[in-house]
């Protein structure tokens, strides 16, 4: 039955954006930001983030980031962040799309092939087989890719400790094979991709990203101009 769910069309209604990158690229202020700009052109948005965005996937989450004392192998890691996915998919993703709104998902399959695969090192392949089996066939339209060198977006994380997970921690030469897997992945699909300077300020990042959006998915016009100044100190809390 789930077999509808892939094929949605690729106009604007029902587009689906993701937001990948490693860690502080501001992927959830960016995505918040988006929202806006498309809700005030008249978009009906859908915002949803992973690990996470249904019942069960927020208590994935919570097992997966928030419990420091918890020992998880990567191949677990890997599972649950999957399983989290194939929930959100059907409870989620794909009704939305189904009612025309516009997705914006704050990480999704290609976070699990950068941090699984490139991060922690698991096989490509094993990854592949199993986001097939979650998403069975859903992908998205285009996939913005907050590239920054980790040392600054760690910087940027650890301004704001209370929100530091499991993974924030761990060591730098993880979150550089974690970067240098999401830049192999965009140069191996560049039509799907588009790559973000996140080093700008955030209204130099959203303006990238609104361009991105226009061109990549056709909509001229569909995003107001100019934003308002956003402020990073009055800003979304992180997640
Ligand atoms: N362009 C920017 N310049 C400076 N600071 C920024 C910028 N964008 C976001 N920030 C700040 O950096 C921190 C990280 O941003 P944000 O949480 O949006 O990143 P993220 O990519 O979602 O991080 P994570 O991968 O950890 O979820 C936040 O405190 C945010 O306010
Ligand atoms: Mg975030």
């Amino acid at each position: 039955m789930w077999r509808s769910i892939a094929g949605v069309s690729n106009s604007l209604n029902g587009a689906f954006i993701v937001f990948e990158g490693p860690e502080g690229g501001g992927k959830s202020l960016q995505a918040q930001l988006l929202a806006v700009s498309l809700e005030r052109a008249g978009h009906p948005v859908l915002m949803t983030r992973e690990p996470g965005g249904t019942g069960v996937g927020e208590a994935i989450r919570a097992v997966l980031l928030e419990r420091g004392d918890v020992a998880i192998a990567a191949e677990t890691e890997a599972l649950l962040m999957t399983a989290a996915r194939a929930q959100h998919v059907r409870e989620v993703i794909a009704p939305a799309r189904a009612a025309g709104r516009v997705v914006l998902c704050d990480r999704f399959v290609d976070s699990t092939y950068a941090y699984q695969g490139g991060g922690r090192g698991l096989d490509g392949e094993a990854l592949a087989t199993i986001q097939r089996f979650a998403t069975a066939g859903v992908e998205p339209d285009l996939k913005l890719l907050l590239d920054l060198p980790v040392e600054e977006g760690l910087r940027r994380r650890q301004a704001d400790p209370e929100t530091l997970n499991r993974i924030d921690r761990d060591e730098l030469a993880f979150h550089q094979r974690v970067r240098e897997a999401y830049l192999r992945l965009a140069r191996g699909d560049p039509d799907r991709w588009a790559v973000i300077d996140a080093l700008g300020s955030p209204d130099a990042v959203a303006r990238a990203i609104d361009t991105a959006v226009r061109d990549r998915l056709g909509l001229h016009g569909a995003i107001q101009a100019p934003r308002a100044p956003y402020s990073v100190a009055s800003g979304p809390a992180s997640s």
